[in-house]
Protein backbone atom coordinates (compact mmCIF):
# COMPACT_ATOMS: atom_id res chain seq x y z
CA UNK A 1 0.00 0.00 0.00
CA UNK A 2 1.16 3.73 -0.68
CA UNK A 3 2.04 5.20 2.53
CA UNK A 4 3.49 8.90 3.16
CA UNK A 5 4.74 9.83 6.57
CA UNK A 6 5.23 13.02 7.67
CA UNK A 7 6.31 14.80 10.68
CA UNK A 8 3.45 15.46 13.10
CA UNK A 9 1.66 18.82 11.78
CA UNK A 10 0.17 21.20 13.60
CA UNK A 11 -2.99 23.59 12.39
CA UNK A 12 -2.59 27.21 12.74
CA UNK A 13 -5.65 28.00 12.43
CA UNK A 14 -8.81 26.67 13.73
CA UNK A 15 -12.14 26.77 15.62
CA UNK A 16 -13.19 24.23 18.41
CA UNK A 17 -15.91 26.55 20.12
CA UNK A 18 -16.85 25.17 23.79
CA UNK A 19 -19.35 22.96 25.83
CA UNK A 20 -20.91 19.99 23.63
CA UNK A 21 -19.62 20.78 20.40
CA UNK A 22 -16.05 20.98 21.30
CA UNK A 23 -16.27 17.56 22.92
CA UNK A 24 -17.33 16.47 19.29
CA UNK A 25 -14.97 18.00 17.19
CA UNK A 26 -11.34 18.22 19.41
CA UNK A 27 -10.88 14.34 19.23
CA UNK A 28 -10.21 15.01 15.52
CA UNK A 29 -7.80 17.58 15.76
CA UNK A 30 -5.73 16.33 18.54
CA UNK A 31 -5.66 12.97 16.68
CA UNK A 32 -3.70 14.67 14.07
CA UNK A 33 -2.36 17.69 14.64
CA UNK A 34 0.24 18.38 17.90
CA UNK A 35 -0.93 22.04 18.29
CA UNK A 36 -3.02 24.19 17.39
CA UNK A 37 -3.71 27.94 17.63
CA UNK A 38 -7.16 28.42 18.92
CA UNK A 39 -9.61 31.21 17.84
CA UNK A 40 -10.89 33.34 20.31
CA UNK A 41 -14.52 34.46 18.84
CA UNK A 42 -16.36 32.45 21.45
CA UNK A 43 -19.33 34.15 23.21
CA UNK A 44 -18.39 35.96 24.52
CA UNK A 45 -15.12 36.59 23.19
CA UNK A 46 -11.84 35.56 24.86
CA UNK A 47 -10.14 38.71 25.53
CA UNK A 48 -8.43 38.34 28.75
CA UNK A 49 -5.32 35.92 29.61
CA UNK A 50 -7.78 34.34 32.71
CA UNK A 51 -10.38 33.87 30.03
CA UNK A 52 -7.79 32.15 27.85
CA UNK A 53 -6.45 29.82 30.84
CA UNK A 54 -9.57 28.81 31.66
CA UNK A 55 -10.91 27.86 27.86
CA UNK A 56 -7.68 26.12 27.86
CA UNK A 57 -8.47 24.10 30.27
CA UNK A 58 -11.97 23.38 29.17
CA UNK A 59 -10.29 22.21 25.95
CA UNK A 60 -7.70 20.07 27.87
CA UNK A 61 -10.34 18.00 29.25
CA UNK A 62 -11.82 17.42 25.82
CA UNK A 63 -8.52 15.40 24.79
CA UNK A 64 -9.09 11.91 24.85
CA UNK A 65 -7.00 9.71 27.12
CA UNK A 66 -3.69 8.61 25.33
CA UNK A 67 -3.59 11.32 23.26
CA UNK A 68 -1.42 14.44 22.99
CA UNK A 69 -2.55 17.89 22.18
CA UNK A 70 -1.87 21.31 22.91
CA UNK A 71 -3.51 24.14 22.41
CA UNK A 72 -2.24 27.64 21.59
CA UNK A 73 -4.43 30.33 22.91
CA UNK A 74 -5.24 33.67 21.41
CA UNK A 75 -6.72 36.26 22.20
CA UNK A 76 -9.49 39.06 20.77
CA UNK A 77 -8.43 42.33 20.05
CA UNK A 78 -10.87 44.67 20.50
CA UNK A 79 -10.80 48.71 20.71
CA UNK A 80 -10.45 48.72 24.30
CA UNK A 81 -7.16 46.58 24.42
CA UNK A 82 -4.69 48.37 26.36
CA UNK A 83 -1.00 48.27 26.26
CA UNK A 84 -0.81 46.79 29.45
CA UNK A 85 -3.42 43.60 28.64
CA UNK A 86 -0.68 43.07 25.55
CA UNK A 87 2.03 42.87 28.10
CA UNK A 88 0.35 40.25 30.68
CA UNK A 89 -0.88 38.36 27.70
CA UNK A 90 3.13 38.06 26.58
CA UNK A 91 4.08 37.26 29.79
CA UNK A 92 1.74 34.54 29.77
CA UNK A 93 3.24 31.18 28.26
CA UNK A 94 -0.48 30.21 27.45
CA UNK A 95 -1.01 33.04 24.52
CA UNK A 96 0.58 33.02 21.42
CA UNK A 97 -0.87 35.93 19.33
CA UNK A 98 -4.01 38.42 18.99
CA UNK A 99 -6.16 37.83 16.41
CA UNK A 100 -8.04 41.13 14.97
CA UNK A 101 -11.36 40.45 13.55
CA UNK A 102 -13.15 43.65 11.70
CA UNK A 103 -16.54 44.36 13.52
CA UNK A 104 -19.02 42.28 11.10
CA UNK A 105 -16.27 40.44 9.17
CA UNK A 106 -17.53 36.98 10.75
CA UNK A 107 -18.93 34.69 13.22
CA UNK A 108 -18.92 35.81 16.29
CA UNK A 109 -17.17 39.29 15.20
CA UNK A 110 -19.07 42.30 16.85
CA UNK A 111 -17.03 42.71 19.77
CA UNK A 112 -14.06 42.95 16.52
CA UNK A 113 -12.79 46.42 15.62
CA UNK A 114 -14.50 48.86 13.75
CA UNK A 115 -11.67 51.48 13.48
CA UNK A 116 -8.63 49.77 12.34
CA UNK A 117 -6.32 53.20 12.86
CA UNK A 118 -7.69 53.47 16.31
CA UNK A 119 -5.71 50.15 17.50
CA UNK A 120 -2.71 51.80 16.09
CA UNK A 121 -1.46 51.58 19.86
CA UNK A 122 -2.33 48.33 20.46
CA UNK A 123 -0.31 47.35 17.27
CA UNK A 124 2.60 49.32 18.16
CA UNK A 125 2.37 47.52 21.59
CA UNK A 126 2.17 44.02 19.87
CA UNK A 127 5.19 44.75 17.83
CA UNK A 128 7.39 45.85 21.50
CA UNK A 129 6.36 42.92 22.89
CA UNK A 130 6.67 40.76 19.93
CA UNK A 131 3.18 39.31 20.08
CA UNK A 132 2.14 38.24 16.35
CA UNK A 133 -0.95 39.26 15.30
CA UNK A 134 -3.36 37.22 13.04
CA UNK A 135 -5.51 38.72 10.70
CA UNK A 136 -9.13 37.95 9.33
CA UNK A 137 -8.69 40.30 6.24
CA UNK A 138 -11.67 41.55 4.78
CA UNK A 139 -13.35 44.67 4.46
CA UNK A 140 -16.95 44.95 6.36
CA UNK A 141 -18.42 48.05 4.34
CA UNK A 142 -22.09 46.86 3.05
CA UNK A 143 -21.26 48.58 0.00
CA UNK A 144 -18.18 46.27 -0.87
CA UNK A 145 -18.62 43.10 -3.03
CA UNK A 146 -18.33 40.27 -0.78
CA UNK A 147 -16.15 38.59 -3.42
CA UNK A 148 -13.67 41.41 -3.62
CA UNK A 149 -13.33 41.90 0.50
CA UNK A 150 -10.07 40.59 1.03
CA UNK A 151 -8.16 42.60 -2.22
CA UNK A 152 -9.90 45.77 -0.58
CA UNK A 153 -8.65 44.52 2.71
CA UNK A 154 -5.12 45.24 1.37
CA UNK A 155 -5.56 48.48 -0.23
CA UNK A 156 -7.37 50.13 2.71
CA UNK A 157 -5.64 48.58 6.10
CA UNK A 158 -3.01 45.81 5.41
CA UNK A 159 -0.47 48.34 3.02
CA UNK A 160 -0.58 50.41 5.91
CA UNK A 161 -0.25 48.47 8.75
CA UNK A 162 2.79 46.89 7.37
CA UNK A 163 4.65 50.00 6.76
CA UNK A 164 3.52 51.57 10.38
CA UNK A 165 4.58 48.26 12.09
CA UNK A 166 7.81 47.04 10.05
CA UNK A 167 8.90 44.44 12.98
CA UNK A 168 5.67 43.03 14.07
CA UNK A 169 4.88 39.50 12.74
CA UNK A 170 1.62 39.62 11.10
CA UNK A 171 -0.27 36.13 10.05
CA UNK A 172 -2.77 37.39 7.00
CA UNK A 173 -5.45 33.75 7.94
CA UNK A 174 -7.05 31.84 5.57
CA UNK A 175 -5.99 33.46 2.56
CA UNK A 176 -8.31 33.70 -0.65
CA UNK A 177 -7.35 35.72 -3.57
CA UNK A 178 -4.06 35.44 -5.84
CA UNK A 179 -3.92 39.22 -4.55
CA UNK A 180 -2.98 37.94 -0.99
CA UNK A 181 -0.50 35.24 -2.09
CA UNK A 182 1.10 38.32 -4.12
CA UNK A 183 1.06 40.53 -1.34
CA UNK A 184 2.54 38.23 1.29
CA UNK A 185 4.98 36.51 -0.91
CA UNK A 186 6.08 40.50 -1.78
CA UNK A 187 6.38 41.49 1.69
CA UNK A 188 9.28 41.30 4.66
CA UNK A 189 9.72 37.51 6.10
CA UNK A 190 7.52 38.85 8.93
CA UNK A 191 3.84 38.25 7.38
CA UNK A 192 2.63 34.88 6.53
CA UNK A 193 -0.43 33.59 5.72
CA UNK A 194 -2.13 30.25 6.54
CA UNK A 195 -4.50 28.67 3.89
CA UNK A 196 -7.31 25.94 3.97
CA UNK A 197 -8.51 22.61 2.48
CA UNK A 198 -11.37 24.20 0.85
CA UNK A 199 -9.83 27.12 -0.82
CA UNK A 200 -7.19 24.55 -1.77
CA UNK A 201 -9.61 21.85 -3.35
CA UNK A 202 -12.90 24.13 -4.75
CA UNK A 203 -13.26 27.18 -5.88
CA UNK A 204 -16.90 29.08 -5.61
CA UNK A 205 -18.89 26.82 -8.23
CA UNK A 206 -19.18 24.21 -5.62
CA UNK A 207 -21.07 26.87 -3.24
CA UNK A 208 -23.39 27.89 -5.88
CA UNK A 209 -23.19 26.13 -9.59
CA UNK A 210 -26.19 23.53 -9.58
CA UNK A 211 -27.77 24.33 -5.99
CA UNK A 212 -26.63 26.13 -3.45
CA UNK A 213 -24.79 24.12 -0.62
CA UNK A 214 -24.32 25.93 2.25
CA UNK A 215 -21.69 23.57 3.56
CA UNK A 216 -19.54 25.14 1.63
CA UNK A 217 -20.30 28.58 2.99
CA UNK A 218 -17.20 29.85 4.60
CA UNK A 219 -15.46 33.81 4.67
CA UNK A 220 -13.54 34.69 3.27
CA UNK A 221 -16.04 32.80 0.63
CA UNK A 222 -14.21 30.33 -1.94
CA UNK A 223 -13.58 32.66 -4.99
CA UNK A 224 -12.87 31.95 -8.69
CA UNK A 225 -10.80 29.06 -10.03
CA UNK A 226 -8.20 31.61 -10.93
CA UNK A 227 -7.46 32.27 -7.27
CA UNK A 228 -7.50 28.91 -5.94
CA UNK A 229 -5.05 28.11 -8.89
CA UNK A 230 -3.05 30.74 -7.02
CA UNK A 231 -3.31 29.32 -3.68
CA UNK A 232 -2.37 25.60 -4.42
CA UNK A 233 0.81 27.65 -6.30
CA UNK A 234 1.90 28.97 -3.27
CA UNK A 235 1.05 26.02 -0.84
CA UNK A 236 2.96 23.98 -2.82
CA UNK A 237 5.75 26.33 -3.92
CA UNK A 238 7.77 25.57 -1.00
CA UNK A 239 8.05 28.92 0.53
CA UNK A 240 7.90 29.18 4.09
CA UNK A 241 5.59 32.16 4.28
CA UNK A 242 2.20 29.43 3.64
CA UNK A 243 1.28 27.41 6.02
CA UNK A 244 -1.15 25.20 7.38
CA UNK A 245 -4.48 26.44 9.11
CA UNK A 246 -7.67 24.83 8.57
CA UNK A 247 -9.84 27.26 9.72
CA UNK A 248 -12.30 24.87 10.38
CA UNK A 249 -15.34 26.35 12.08
CA UNK A 250 -18.25 23.89 13.23
CA UNK A 251 -21.75 24.99 13.26
CA UNK A 252 -24.60 22.66 14.07
CA UNK A 253 -26.10 21.70 10.61
CA UNK A 254 -29.48 23.16 11.16
CA UNK A 255 -27.53 26.77 11.62
CA UNK A 256 -26.00 26.29 8.24
CA UNK A 257 -29.31 24.72 6.61
CA UNK A 258 -31.19 27.65 6.78
CA UNK A 259 -32.32 30.93 5.16
CA UNK A 260 -29.78 33.21 6.51
CA UNK A 261 -26.59 30.12 7.24
CA UNK A 262 -23.91 30.68 9.19
CA UNK A 263 -20.18 30.89 7.33
CA UNK A 264 -17.92 27.79 8.67
CA UNK A 265 -16.82 24.33 6.87
CA UNK A 266 -16.32 22.39 9.98
CA UNK A 267 -12.77 20.03 8.01
CA UNK A 268 -11.33 18.69 11.24
CA UNK A 269 -12.65 15.02 10.71
CA UNK A 270 -10.23 15.24 7.69
CA UNK A 271 -7.36 17.87 7.89
CA UNK A 272 -4.42 16.07 6.23
CA UNK A 273 -6.30 14.06 4.22
CA UNK A 274 -8.08 16.86 2.88
CA UNK A 275 -4.39 18.57 2.35
CA UNK A 276 -2.67 15.54 1.08
CA UNK A 277 -5.87 15.38 -1.77
CA UNK A 278 -4.81 18.89 -3.21
CA UNK A 279 -0.99 18.27 -2.64
CA UNK A 280 -1.24 15.15 -4.59
CA UNK A 281 -3.47 16.21 -7.35
CA UNK A 282 -0.72 19.20 -7.79
CA UNK A 283 1.69 16.29 -7.82
CA UNK A 284 3.27 18.05 -4.91
CA UNK A 285 2.81 15.53 -2.19
CA UNK A 286 6.70 16.33 -1.17
CA UNK A 287 5.60 19.36 -0.39
CA UNK A 288 2.92 18.74 2.11
CA UNK A 289 5.60 18.17 5.32
CA UNK A 290 6.94 21.62 4.84
CA UNK A 291 3.59 23.31 4.73
CA UNK A 292 1.85 21.00 7.70
CA UNK A 293 4.56 20.82 9.95
CA UNK A 294 7.22 22.87 9.21
CA UNK A 295 6.39 26.47 8.27
CA UNK A 296 3.97 27.56 11.38
CA UNK A 297 6.47 26.23 13.90
CA UNK A 298 9.27 28.49 12.58
CA UNK A 299 7.35 31.28 12.20
CA UNK A 300 5.54 31.05 15.65
CA UNK A 301 9.70 30.15 16.87
CA UNK A 302 8.40 27.11 18.48
CA UNK A 303 10.34 23.65 17.77
CA UNK A 304 9.38 21.55 15.18
CA UNK A 305 7.23 18.42 16.26
CA UNK A 306 9.47 15.20 16.60
CA UNK A 307 7.15 12.34 16.15
CA UNK A 308 5.42 11.76 12.78
CA UNK A 309 2.08 10.54 11.49
CA UNK A 310 1.90 8.27 8.38
CA UNK A 311 -1.17 8.37 5.61
CA UNK A 312 -2.35 5.56 3.95
CA UNK A 313 -3.53 5.70 -0.07
CA UNK A 314 -6.73 4.18 1.30
CA UNK A 315 -10.01 4.83 0.35
CA UNK A 316 -12.79 6.00 2.80
CA UNK A 317 -16.28 7.67 2.78
CA UNK A 318 -16.80 10.68 5.21
CA UNK A 319 -19.84 10.53 7.24
CA UNK A 320 -22.75 12.52 6.72
CA UNK A 321 -22.79 13.81 9.93
CA UNK A 322 -20.82 13.67 13.51
CA UNK A 323 -22.21 14.79 17.00
CA UNK A 324 -25.43 13.67 18.38
CA UNK A 325 -29.00 14.64 17.18
CA UNK A 326 -28.89 18.34 19.27
CA UNK A 327 -25.51 19.08 17.93
CA UNK A 328 -25.14 17.47 14.54
CA UNK A 329 -22.15 19.05 12.31
CA UNK A 330 -21.85 18.23 8.81
CA UNK A 331 -18.26 17.85 7.50
CA UNK A 332 -16.82 18.88 4.42
CA UNK A 333 -17.50 16.31 1.84
CA UNK A 334 -19.94 14.29 3.57
CA UNK A 335 -20.99 11.16 1.82
CA UNK A 336 -17.86 11.84 -0.55
CA UNK A 337 -14.81 9.74 -0.80
CA UNK A 338 -11.16 10.20 0.22
CA UNK A 339 -8.63 8.71 -1.05
CA UNK A 340 -5.96 9.43 1.84
CA UNK A 341 -6.40 7.75 5.52
CA UNK A 342 -4.27 8.45 8.03
CA UNK A 343 -3.42 5.33 10.31
O1 LIG B 1 -16.24 30.89 7.82
C1 LIG B 1 -15.80 31.30 8.88
N1 LIG B 1 -16.23 30.81 10.06
N2 LIG B 1 -14.91 32.29 8.85
C2 LIG B 1 -14.50 32.90 9.97
O2 LIG B 1 -13.71 33.79 9.88
C3 LIG B 1 -15.07 32.52 11.29
C4 LIG B 1 -15.57 31.16 11.27
C5 LIG B 1 -16.43 30.81 12.46
O3 LIG B 1 -16.05 31.11 13.59
O4 LIG B 1 -17.48 30.19 12.26
ZN1 LIG C 1 -11.23 31.37 11.44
Amino acid sequence: MKTLTITRPDDWHIHVRNGALLKTVLPHTAKQFARAIIMPNLKPPVTTVAQALNYRDEILQAVPVGMDFTPLMTLYLTGTTSEADIKLAAESDAVVAYKLYPAGATTNSDAGVANIKAIYPALSALEKYNLPLLIHGEVTDEHSDIFDRERLFIETHLNDIVKNFPALRIVFEHVTTSEAVQFVSASANTIAATITPQHLLFNRNALLAGGIRPHYYCLPILKREQHRLALVAAATSGNPKFFLGTDSAPHVSSLKETACGCAGCYSAHAAIELYAEAFERADALDKLEGFASFYGADFYRLPRNTTTVTLEKQSWVVPSAYGDADHSITPLKAGETLSWKLR
